[in-house]
Formats: structure tokens, C-alpha cells, sequence
């Protein structure tokens, strides 16, 4: 393919992504493709030779559509947003184009600085403490990590190095594998499922603090944790605090765990995942209080805030403390100007060495919105949750779950959770809309999750009639067998 006809295809590329998205709404929300549905229509070896445009994009429509679940449907209310925007696509073309690895400020100084310019624009749209942003000179600063768990990750491995340093100056003789047995981390019962696997990764202990009926982690709890685990002989390193849980979105207390941890030299990381975009609306600032105790934050913009994967905007309050824990520096890829004033080196942030321009398609998308666009993005995802929430409350055979804080609504039908698993296996078996489920103690739970950027209050109509029509086919059933 030449630049001329790159140019044509190009075209034609976005408009197929602007009908794409434009009609999606048509698409069934949710595949029928069996496993392996895929294998059986496509050869089994690449082409010998080269193949036209017109028919790959022609599959696309054949081979791929038909097994693609519809993220960005209206109709999609499972998990999570992921986010997706025309600004960031564009942004992540030509991020693409450019195709640099920024691992150093030398193999790409745009690459570099526009991640640490962009990291300090949307920690102040937060209004993270000032300790988080990099600035002219300051000892803290952001980096675009590719998920959360990466970011916890990172989080722990620096907390795990700085800890086995400390303990060392007071105790010589232990070796780094003793310090490392008798390490814990903490984690809420309510936490993602990636801060287990973190654990796994690093190799140390994990312990859940047990939340109270709000779902949320508190103060006193984690103390009780501490207290019998150093009593043990462990020794707490680290706590994963979560605003916005996947389960209910609930928020752990920041401004009881942060002291506590401050005071026991623990590494408290928040994961703010979903949550974190909400943070720029001035009403929703008030959740992220007490951050202040943090050694690092971490929120998706690639959930909520229009970015599209992956971009997940991971703060701490010393560089440092990642740097000193992950530098290796090999001749080659070393520069004149490693690390030195606000120069930023950004492998020394994250595991692996290669990264790519993701900063562009932030800087479009915070340019084309605006910060008020973002805002009233969020505040009309807030308000049609709010208006499912109303609807479950109308009708007295539904219980709500869990406060309704932000974009998700978690929801059952008063009775089993047998109940409920076959309510939600028929409301997703029609294909007409997307759930998913969660356990709520020893309930199961359905969620309901605003996620597209297109949905409107009529989509939630839509789906609150297919969900109460399915469960009064449910309810009618059970009466009949149990007649
Ligand atoms: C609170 C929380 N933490 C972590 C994750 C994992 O996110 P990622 O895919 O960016 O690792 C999620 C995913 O939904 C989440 O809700």
C-alpha cells in the first residue's frame, strides 16, 4: 500500500467506522457465535501472496462483526464503560503513525513530555494534591500506565523494594527472601480481583479487611487486621484502598485507612479505576478526600473519560520511590540527559521497556471536549443511573442493593438467588441488552452499569420495560409450578 492509496482507504476506513458507530444501535448487542465459531472461516495459513482492501474489509463485516460483543451500543450495560471518543481515535491514529517507543526522554522527547504535561493537566482537573504533579521541579508526577492492575502492581513492587530497604538498616542479617516471607499486603473484601493476582506476582501475603455495610473499608477494621498480624510476626507493607468498587462502587474511608497507614510505614495505593473520572466534577471531588495520605493514585480515563484503551493515569507522590525500585540501565539505551531535572525516563515507571505515544490522544481528547465537555459527560451518565435507580424503586418486587453514587445501579428481584441467576440468564439470552452479574455478601446481584457515550434516557426506558417484562414472565412461571 503507497501513500495514495493509504490516503483512499483511509477514508474509507473512518467512514466505515463512522457508520460503525453511527448505527450501532442496529447490531445485536451481545454475539450468538459458538466457541471456535471463528477457526472454521479463515484459512489456515496467512496468504501467499497479497490480498485487496475490499475483501479484508469485507470479512470484517463476515468473519469479525458477527462475534463481537458491543461495547459502545446503547444497549450495553455490563461491567464498566470503556471509553471511546472520535477525538481519542484520531489521537491514537496518529499516535500509530508516529509509531515511536518512548522508554527515554531521547527516543522521543515529545512522547515524554507530553505524558508528564498531560499527567499534571488532568491531576489538577482532579485536583490531586500539588505533592502528585511533576510541575517545573516537583518530586512527585504522573505516568500512563496500560491498566489498573499494572498500576497496582507497580504500586506494590515499589512499596515491597522500599520496605525491604527499610528493614534492612535495622536488621542486616535478614536476608531479602526472609523480608519478603514475612511481608502483607491489604485489600478490602470487596476489591478487584487483579490486586490477588498482583499478590501472586510479588509474592507476598495478602489479607482482606472486611467492609462494613456500605461496602466500604474502614479504619477500624484494617487496625484489627494490623494489630494480629504483627502480633503474627508479618510485617503490613502495602494497602490497594478502592473508590469505586467493580462489585457496588462503593469507597473505602481514605481519611480513616490514610493515618493508620502513614503511621505504620505502610504504602497506600487507591484504585480508583471507574471512579476516578467523576473526580473532575466539583460535586464529586469530595470522594477522592484524604488521597493526601496516598504514596500513589490510580484512576482509568480509558473507562470513563472519553480515552479510549488503554490509558490508565497512575500519580505518586516521589518518583523516586518507582525509579530507585526499577532502573536498570543498559549503555544502550542510556542518553545525556538521563533523569536530570524534569527530565523523565519513563521505563523506570512501569515494567516493561516499550511504550507507546498514548498521550496524544489524551491531549485531543482534553482539547476537543474541554474540561465543562468531560464534566457534562459524567453528570449525564450520573443522571440517567439515577433515573434506572428511580425506576427499580418503583416497582416493589425489586430491591436496590447498594447506594447509587455514580454511573452504577446494583439491583435483584426480592427473593433467591436462583431467582436472579435465571432472571439475568433470560434477560441477557434475548440479546436485546448486556449484564452483568456480582455477589453482594451472599447475594447475587445484578448490575447495571451506564457505559455508552451515545445512551440516553430512552435506552434505559427501553431496558427497564425488557427487564421487568422478563421478570414478571419469571415470576408467572414460579407461581404456576408452585400452584
Ligand atoms: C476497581 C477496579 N480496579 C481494577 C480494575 C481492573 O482494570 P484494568 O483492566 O485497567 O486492569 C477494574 C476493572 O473494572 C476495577 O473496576
Amino acid at each position: 500500500m503507497d501513500t495514495t492509496e493509504f490516503r483512499k482507504r483511509g477514508k474509507e476506513m473512518v467512514d466505515y467506522i463512522a457508520d460503525y458507530i453511527e448505527k450501532i444501535e442496529e447490531r445485536q448487542v451481545y454475539p450468538d457465535v459458538e466457541p471456535g465459531y471463528l477457526r472454521a472461516l479463515i484459512p489456515e495459513f496467512a496468504p501467499e501472496t497479497p490480498e485487496r482492501f475490499e475483501d479484508i474489509l469485507k470479512d470484517v463485516e463476515r468473519i469479525i462483526m458477527p462475534g463481537v460483543t458491543h461495547w459502545h451500543s446503547p444497549y450495553f450495560f455490563a461491567y464498566f464503560p470503556t471509553a471511546n471518543s472520535f477525538p481519542a481515535l484520531l489521537g491514537d491514529m496518529l499516535s500509530g503513525a508516529i509509531g515511536c517507543i518512548g522508554f527515554s526522554w531521547a527516543s522521543s522527547p515529545a512522547c515524554t513530555e507530553l505524558e508528564t504535561v498531560m499527567m499534571d493537566w488532568l491531576g489538577k482537573m482532579i485536583n490531586l494534591p500539588p505533592q502528585f504533579l511533576a510541575g517545573k521541579d516537583g518530586e512527585g508526577g504522573g505516568v500512563i500506565q496500560g491498566t489498573a492492575s499494572e498500576a497496582t502492581l507497580v504500586a506494590m513492587l515499589a512499596a515491597r523494594t522500599k520496605a525491604i530497604h527499610r528493614i534492612q538498616l535495622d536488621n542486616e542479617n535478614l536476608t531479602q527472601g526472609e523480608i519478603i516471607g514475612r511481608l502483607v499486603a491489604y485489600t478490602s473484601d470487596q476489591a478487584h480481583s487483579s490486586v490477588e493476582k498482583d499478590v501472586l506476582i510479588a509474592g507476598v501475603k495478602i489479607k482482606q479487611v472486611p467492609t462494613d455495610d456500605s461496602f466500604s473499608a474502614r479504619g477500624s477494621a484494617l487496625r484489627k487486621v494490623i494489630d494480629a498480624d504483627k502480633a503474627a510476626g508479618l510485617i503490613p507493607f502495602f494497602l490497594c484502598a478502592t473508590l469505586g468498587t467493580t462489585t457496588c462502587c462503593s469507597f473505602d474511608n481514605l481519611l480513616e485507612l490514610g493515618p493508620i497507614c502513614n503511621k505504620e510505614n505502610i504504602w497506600m495505593h487507591i484504585d480508583a479505576a471507574y471512579a476516578g473520572s467523576a473526580f473532575i466534577c466539583p460535586e464529586f471531588r469530595y470522594l477522592l478526600n484524604g488521597v493526601e495520605y496516598a504514596d500513589s493514585f490510580n484512576f482509568n480515563p480509558h473507562k470513563w473519560l472519553l480515552v479510549n484503551f488503554d490509558c490508565s493515569a497512575m500519580w505518586v507522590k516521589k518518583r523516586l520511590d518507582l525509579t530507585c525500585a526499577f532502573k536498570i540501565d543498559p549503555v544502550y539505551l542510556k542518553h545525556d540527559h538521563d533523569e536530570s531535572g524534569c527530565i523523565t525516563d519513563y521505563r523506570h515507571w512501569q515494567i516493561p521497556l516499550g511504550r507507546r505515544f498514548r498521550s496524544l490522544k489524551m491531549w485531543f481528547v482534553f482539547r476537543m471536549y474541554g474540561v465543562s465537555g468531560l464534566q457534562e459527560y459524567i453528570r449525564k451518565h450520573i443522571r440517567i443511573a439515577h433515573e434506572f435507580k428511580d425506576l427499580v424503586l418503583q416497582d416493589d418486587r425489586f430491591e436496590i442493593c447498594a447506594d447509587v453514587i455514580l454511573g452504577l445501579v446494583c439491583f435483584r428481584l426480592k427473593g433467591s438467588n436462583e431467582l436472579n441467576e435465571v432472571l439475568l440468564k433470560n434477560i441477557n439470552d434475548a440479546r436485546k441488552i448486556h449484564l452483568v452479574p456480582c455477589h453482594l455478601r451472599e447475594k447475587f446481584v445484578l448490575r447495571f452499569a451506564i457505559c455508552a457515550r451515545t445512551v440516553e434516557s430512552s435506552h434505559i426506558q427501553f431496558a427497564w420495560k425488557h427487564i421487568t417484562t422478563m421478570a414478571s414472565v419469571l415470576l408467572k412461571k414460579q407461581e404456576q409450578s408452585t400452584e
